[in-house]
Formats: structure tokens, C-alpha cells, sequence
């Protein structure tokens, strides 16, 4: 194993071949990394991407843990990254995890307490922060210019095409055709809490039903949309708005400072950015100013890189934290708290809004209150099943959407589960 503060490249292996292809293909001598390994259990896929890289591949997660390497990625289903995160913590790996870092309330603390008892590096993918947008946006609210943020709104709406959204969550079960409205929102939140450095203390939500042409047929059980309110630690109020209405496909990030406000200047987050001030807080500044900026670094390599540049952040950052010992920015504290937000917001959309307050996952009084909760809206989750996956209940799709549904499936040679 590569020592903290070598030289040597980080031995890196990938679980999932989906989304995981942007960190085997970050995972570069750019960074400091090399990609040894990739796990799939989907076979046939697994094949092909591991001809591409021509690295060893694994379909059992157990076997790939005997690998010899420093670090696993974590790109599997969107709501098991915690388990496979505790046992790659507890095999003696560093980890990054996609979103969701934990779906339960128990799984939150159960990972803190790994992470804290592996002394390995943690760091949750978040990639959303850091466009050159994002970063610049912390940058200018750091300098003070805009003052202390009194409200902030993050939207990440994925609107899709229902055929193209039905193949990339195959089989009835997949974790795309289920996701409670709520759950999705680090995108959305993550953006805010790292320009403004603050953490959610309180969370409520509503959701949103589609009663359009599209929701009687599809597989999809969940609902449309969100919205999201978090009381911050500093007393500002952050509006979370998203995941899939049918509208406008949309990244959009907004702070009201007492001075001023700051934002994304479209509807579009990789492009520039929008500062305002009024006249008579202009202190010999404009009222208005607008500009695309560049990342403080790196650059060339970021514009390469998807989602904004996020995608080369994450393995970058994920890679000096296990060189330097120092944990990232996106530690497992925050990747929790992001988390932790979209299942209390589902809570309290099935109460129709009710207020709830977010645990402090540093302290153990507050994880011991936890450790047992279990409450899980997933059909294979380990609780007790009593969370529906839309305001409406639980709703099995027609016979019609069902047969569309596993056309699409069959299309792209999808051989798993199905109902
Ligand atoms: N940050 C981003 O911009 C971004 C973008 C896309 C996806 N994601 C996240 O990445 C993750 C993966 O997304 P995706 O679109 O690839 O999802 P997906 O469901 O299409 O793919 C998950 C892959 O993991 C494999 N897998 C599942 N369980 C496994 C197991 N036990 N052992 C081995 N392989 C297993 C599946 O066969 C599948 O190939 C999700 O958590 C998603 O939220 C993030």
C-alpha cells in the first residue's frame, strides 16, 4: 500500500461501470493516480470497459477487495454506497463515494464511526462545487463583498426524455424508478454550503406529483420533483429545488448577502457568473457586474473533464487528501449532513412539511440517538419498508408503462432483475 506523503501513484479500483467510467478515466498520472481495477456485476458491460482500460475487473465485491491496491471509488447503486464504503473502509482502503453517501439515518452513523475508527481518508464525490462558477462564487463571498448570506436558492433539475431516463435505470427496482423526490439534493445543496461554509440545522420539504401525459407511462414510482428548506447553522434559510420535472433542465445557484448577491448568471452552472449590488451599497463599486471566470488552477484539465470540470476536482482532491493525511473539504461529516437532509426532507414531506432537526454526526450523543433508524423508502432496503417512494403511496405502474419500460430494457441488453 502507497504510503501517506509518497510520490508513488495511488492504486485506484472502481466500483461500477456506469458513472464510474469518469474516475477510471480521472484516475490519470495528472492526479497521481493509476486505475488497477474495475468491479461490475453486470458482466458483459464489465467486459468491455475492462478491455478498454486493460485493467483486472471483478464481478464479486469481496474478490476485488483482495486486489492489490490504495483507494475504491464507489460508483454502485445510489442508495448502497454506505455498507460497501464501511467494508472497503474496514479492508484498510481510502474511499470516495458517489451521492448518496448514506439513505438511512443509520447508515450515517455507522459510517462516521468507520471512517473516524479506519483513520482512512474519506471524501464524498461531490462534483457539483467545484465549476469554475462554484469556486469563483466562494471566492467572492469569502472577500466579504456580498456580506453574511441571509438566503440562498440551489436547483439541480434533471429534466429527461422519458424513453433515454427509462435505460439508464433498468429494472424495475433500479434505484432511479424509486428515489424519493428529496433524496437527490446534494447537487443542489452542496454548491451552497461550500461557498458560504455553513451546515443544515433544520430541513423541511414538500413534494411535487406530475399529473401530466409522462407519469402514467413509466416504471417510475417516485415523484417529480422537490422543494427543500434548510435552516443553516448561521441562521440563513437555503431553498433546495429539483429533480426531474418535465420543465427545463436547470443548474442554478443564488446567495442574498446583506450586501449584495451572488449568482450563477444562467440557467446554465458552467457559465459565468452575476454579482449585484445596490446603489446605495456600492462603496465605489458597480451596481452590476457579470463575468466568466477560469479555475485558479488547472484548468487546461478541468475543461476536459464532465460535469463542469467537477469530475476532475473530485479525483484530484480525493488524491491529496490520501497524500497529505488531511481530510478533503467533502469529508464524510458533510457528505452525511448533505444526505441526511434529503431523507429528513422526505420525512417531512410525508408530513406535509413538518419541520425536523438534522443530527450532529460528529457527536456520538447524537449518533446513539440514531444508530437504529432504519426508515428506508427502498424495495430491497434493509428497513422496515414503511416509507413509500411518493406523497401518493406506493403505486404499481400499468401494465402499459411496464411493457414500454422493459422494451427500453431490453434495448440496451439489460439481463438483471426485473420486478
Ligand atoms: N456526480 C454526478 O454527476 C453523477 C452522475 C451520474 C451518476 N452519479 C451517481 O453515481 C452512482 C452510479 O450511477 P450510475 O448512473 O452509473 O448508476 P447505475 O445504476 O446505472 O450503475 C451502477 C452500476 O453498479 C453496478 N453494481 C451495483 N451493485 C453492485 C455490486 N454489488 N457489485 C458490483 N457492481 C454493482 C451495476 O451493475 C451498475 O453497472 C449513483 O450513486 C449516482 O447517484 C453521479
Amino acid at each position: 500500500m502507497a504510503k501517506r506523503g509518497s510520490n508513488k501513484p495511488i492504486r485506484v479500483g472502481v466500483l461500477g461501470v456506469g458513472r464510474g467510467q469518469s474516475f477510471a478515466a480521472g484516475a490519470s498520472e495528472a492526479v497521481g493516480m493509476k486505475l488497477v481495477a474495475l468491479c461490475d456485476t453486470w458482466a458483459d458491460r464489465l467486459k468491455q470497459v475492462g478491455k478498454r482500460y486493460g485493467v483486472a475487473t471483478y464481478t464479486d465485491f469481496d474478490k476485488f477487495l483482495e486486489h492489490d491496491m490504495d483507494a475504491v471509488i464507489l460508483a454502485n447503486y445510489f442508495h448502497q454506497h454506505a455498507p460497501f464504503a464501511i467494508r472497503a473502509l474496514n479492508a484498510g482502503f481510502h474511499v470516495m463515494s458517489e451521492t448518496a453517501a448514506n439513505t438511512t439515518l443509520a447508515e450515517g452513523v455507522a459510517l462516521c464511526r468507520a471512517v473516524e475508527k479506519s483513520g482512512k481518508t474519506y471524501m464524498f464525490a461531490e462534483n457539483y462545487p467545484f465549476s469554475a462558477a462554484n469556486q469563483e462564487m466562494r471566492k467572492v463571498y469569502r472577500s466579504g463583498e456580498i456580506g453574511n448570506a441571509i438566503y440562498a436558492e440551489g436547483e439541480y433539475n434533471h429534466a429527461a426524455e422519458e424513453d433515454w431516463r427509462l435505460s439508464i435505470s433498468p429494472g424495475f427496482n433500479h434505484w432511479r424508478n424509486w428515489m424519493p423526490s428529496t433524496y437527490y439534493c446534494s447537487h443542489a445543496l452542496a454548491p451552497l454550503m461550500y461557498i458560504t461554509d455553513t451546515m443544515p440545522v433544520k430541513v423541511n420539504g414538500l413534494s411535487m406529483v406530475e399529473t401530466g401525459s409522462k407519469s402514467p407511462n413509466t416504471a417510475r414510482v417516485a415523484d417529480a420533483g422537490s422543494v427543500i428548506l434548510c435552516r443553516m447553522d448561521s441562521g440563513a434559510v437555503f431553498r433546495i429545488m429539483g429533480i426531474m420535472i418535465s420543465s427545463e433542465h436547470r443548474v442554478r445557484y443564488e446567495v442574498h448577502g446583506d450586501k449584495g448577491l451572488i449568482g450563477t448568471a444562467t440557467g446554465n452552472a458552467w457559465g459565468g457568473i452575476r454579482i449585484h449590488r445596490e446603489e446605495w451599497l456600492r462603496e465605489g463599486k458597480p451596481v452590476e457586474r457579470s463575468y466568466s471566470p477560469d479555475w485558479p488552477e488547472h484548468g487546461d484539465l478541468a475543461r476536459r473533464a464532465g460535469h463542469g470540470g467537477g469530475d476532475f476536482w473530485t479525483n484530484f482532491h480525493f488524491a491529496n487528501a490520501i497524500r497529505s493525511g488531511k481530510p478533503p473539504y467533502l469529508d464524510v461529516y458533510r457528505g452525511v449532513a448533505m444526505c441526511t437532509v434529503g431523507i429528513l426532507a422526505w420525512k417531512s414531506a410525508l408530513a406535509d412539511g413538518a419541520p425536523l432537526d438534522m443530527p450532529d454526526f460528529k457527536k456520538e450523543s447524537a449518533r446513539k440517538a440514531h444508530e437504529n433508524d432504519h426508515w428506508s423508502p427502498w424495495p430491497d432496503g434493509s428497513g422496515d419498508g414503511t416509507a413509500p417512494p411518493s406523497i401518493r403511496g406506493y403505486e404499481k405502474p400499468n401494465a402499459k408503462a411496464l411493457a414500454r419500460s422493459r422494451g427500453v430494457w431490453k434495448r440496451i441488453g439489460y439481463k438483471g432483475k426485473d420486478v
